[in-house]
């Protein structure tokens, strides 16, 4: 972890003054005065500030329910970002771990730790999402096939990664991906002539939303966590 994001961690300062205190060569590592705020420290590492050593705040895991007209961005924009219904300290200085669309609800899980996220967002790790999706039209019954041999999606290289659908009813289905491309469900159906017209996470990996009521949260579990650990 960077060493100014280290101190915001451990601390109530903001990354602008943890900054202004290393400039001033306030802050040792190992007992070597650092300035560059982009240090790569761990938290194994003797880190004081101003003689005091530092210990890092235990990292957070949460999952909501995400209704519609709320973003999952740090920042508001037309909707408000998903951290407002989250009651935690500091909870802007967390993160999201994969993006939901605006209309989209369900699933969301935020935690303030890089690489725990990483196990989930990362292209690499192929970590499976499960949709449930409404559609327009009746489902096609080639549809499930072309989306195992995988689909071209507008502008992009190469075609999706194999994806699993299982019918729910005539217009409902189950789709389970391990990709996570700009509104990938929605170009999905696009590129095999249909449209999606409700959109809901269910599950990642092996985290479920189960009965977790729309606009709540709660903390992980340690066995949910360690999944992506
Ligand atoms: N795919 C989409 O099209 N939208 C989402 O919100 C998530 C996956």
């Amino acid at each position: 972890m960077r060493l100014d994001k280290f101190i915001c961690k451990s601390t109530e300062l903001t990354r602008t003054e943890a900054k202004k205190l290393l400039k001033m060569g306030k802050v040792t590592v190992n007992d070597i005065v650092i300035k560059d705020p982009s240090t790569q420290v761990h938290e194994n590492n003797d880190i004081c500030v101003e003689g005091e050593e530092l210990t890092a705040r235990s990292s957070r895991y949460i999952i909501l329910h995400k209704p519609v007209d709320t973003i999952c961005s740090n920042v508001d924009e037309i909707y408000p970002s998903v951290l407002h219904l989250v009651e935690v300290d500091r909870v802007f200085d967390m993160h999201i771990a994969g993006r939901l669309d605006a209309d989209t609800t369900g699933l969301v899980l935020i935690t303030d730790d890089g690489r725990w996220s990483h196990n989930i967002i990362s292209p690499k790790k192929q970590c499976e999402k499960v949709y449930r999706v409404w559609l327009r039209d009746p489902l096609k019954t080639d549809t499930e096939q072309k989306f195992i041999h995988g689909v071209q999606l507008q502008g992009e290289e190469g075609l999706t990664r194999p994806a699993k659908l299982k019918q729910v009813n005539e217009k409902e289905v189950l789709l389970t991906i391990t990709e996570g491309k700009y509104h990938q469900v929605k170009r999905m159906f696009a590129a095999v002539g249909n449209k999606v017209v409700g959109l809901h996470r269910e599950q990642v990996g092996a985290i479920k939303l189960a009965d977790l009521p729309l606009g709540q949260w709660r903390y992980l579990t340690t066995e949910e966590v360690s999944l992506f650990s």
